[in-house]
């Protein structure tokens, strides 16, 4: 009879189970270099971390308060929280914040703040926004009004001032992107403010969606204003864009006036539930928190100025090859014709109507980009039939394009 008195030794993996996961590790390898479309670093390794991988650790609850479960990394979390907090120019004694999930989970955080502040508030997002926001308000049972796009892929301003005139009655939520998703686009935060001074609202929320933005603008020498110096409310960003991460995660800050309104003790686990999730990650915040031991403020802006170059490299090689491209100023993602399925599926490229892009994260190098660049003229030629390479039609971008009202005047 086995002996069931003490906990069982975790059997070894069957011999079947693990060649099929050293298959799957040959293929992660084999493609990772062909990730050039979606906005996640690879140039990471957290190997110190590894061990910690043994222990059911939970960061259940608010990091800042205490918890009777303790197998947390709550002081990692709160150093994060530090980190992030100086670099998005959050008064520290004025705003509280938390490792999420992801850039989504961040969105929901700060509209549930925001319709909490003002349940019969109105959510205005662009056309351009992520689709988590349409999401998100259908969650919260929120009132939505979508506003058009320009073309470069910010908020039209024009249309946003006239929809708030329309209902002036009703606390607007304001969703600002700070890098949408296609076009890397910053909505401008002052302009926004100036629309609500202008019409004299004066009770409103602004919550930034800077998934990867949100780690890229405070590295560079002239950022757009993105942070709670431009008037935020809240502001959500992901951990495993531009920081680098193998598990997803985020960050979430907010106006601890806001946070205080939704903050519930939990007497089960001894601790304050003020975040979105119960159990959370513990592994996301060391992650983070490597990071940052690893790369340093100079880390950080040498890694951001890399890929600045290469996004600059990309749209020279793009233009050599007779194809329009462009960036926005302080963003890594390339804007370029949409080519063919079968090289969207080759670079993992993400498509959007006629538009694609690639995102010039750190591990993707110049000699893949001009691989890249390649592939994308062959397959516009081939559906062209123009031998020079140039996309025909002229201007194969979103049908309201004209190249004079694209961001960089690289054309
Ligand atoms: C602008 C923007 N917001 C939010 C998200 C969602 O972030 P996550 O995938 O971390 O939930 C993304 C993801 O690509 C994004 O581009």
């Amino acid at each position: 009879m086995d002996d069931l008195s003490g906990p069982l030794p975790m059997p070894p993996l069957p011999p079947e189970a693990r060649t099929r996961l050293e298959a799957f590790y040959q293929h992660i390898t084999e493609i990772s270099p062909s990730l050039v479309g979606y906005p996640c670093s690879q140039d990471f390794d957290y190997p110190e971390l590894a061990p910690f991988l043994r222990y059911p650790l939970n960061n259940c609850g608010d990091p800042f308060a205490d918890s009777i479960y303790r197998e947390n990394s709550f002081p990692f979390e709160r150093e994060v929280i530090g980190v992030f907090q100086k670099h998005l120019r959050a008064p520290v004694d004025q705003t509280w914040g938390y490792v999420t999930s992801g850039g989504t989970e961040g969105n929901l955080y700060g509209l549930y703040l925001a319709r909490e502040l003002f349940p019969e508030g109105v959510v205005y997002f662009s056309e351009h926004t992520h689709y988590s926001a349409a999401k998100i308000v259908r969650v919260l049972g929120a009132r939505s009004i979508m506003i058009r796009g320009q073309d470069n892929g910010e908020i039209d301003y024009d249309d946003l001032r006239e929809t708030l005139r329309l209902h002036r009655d009703v606390p607007p939520i304001l969703f600002a992107n700070i890098g949408t998703t296609m076009h890397g686009a910053v909505d401008d935060l002052v302009k926004i403010r100036s629309i609500l001074k202008e019409l004299a609202i004066t009770r409103h929320y602004i919550h930034a969606d800077a998934a990867l933005s949100g780690m890229i603008l405070p590295w560079v020498a002239r950022p757009q204003p993105f942070g709670f110096d431009a008037g935020i409310d809240s502001i959500a960003v992901s951990g495993h864009k531009f920081t680098g991460s193998p598990v997803p995660c985020g960050v979430v800050l907010a106006r601890r006036s806001h946070t205080e309104r939704v903050a519930r003790s939990v007497e089960y686990v001894g601790v304050m539930d003020t975040t979105i999730l119960g159990s959370r990650s513990a592994l996301g915040p060391l992650v983070l928190w490597s990071a940052f031991q690893r790369w340093g403020e100079d880390g950080m802006r040498k890694r951001v100025a890399g890929c600045l170059e290469v996004a600059d490299h990309a749209i020279a090689r793009f233009h050599a090859a007779g194809l329009p491209a462009w960036r926005h100023e302080n963003s890594i993602t390339v804007v370029f014709p949409r080519p063919g399925d079968e090289v969207i599926r080759r670079w993992q490229i993400a498509p959007h109507e006629h538009i694609a892009h690639l995102i010039t994260m750190p591990h993707v190098t110049r000699e893949t980009v001009d691989q890249v660049v390649a592939d994308v003229a062959a397959s516009l030629r081939s559906r062209t039939g123009n031998s020079s390479g140039s996309a025909d039609p002229p201007n194969p971008f979103h049908p309201r394009s004209s190249p004079d009202s694209l961001p960089i005047s690289l054309l």
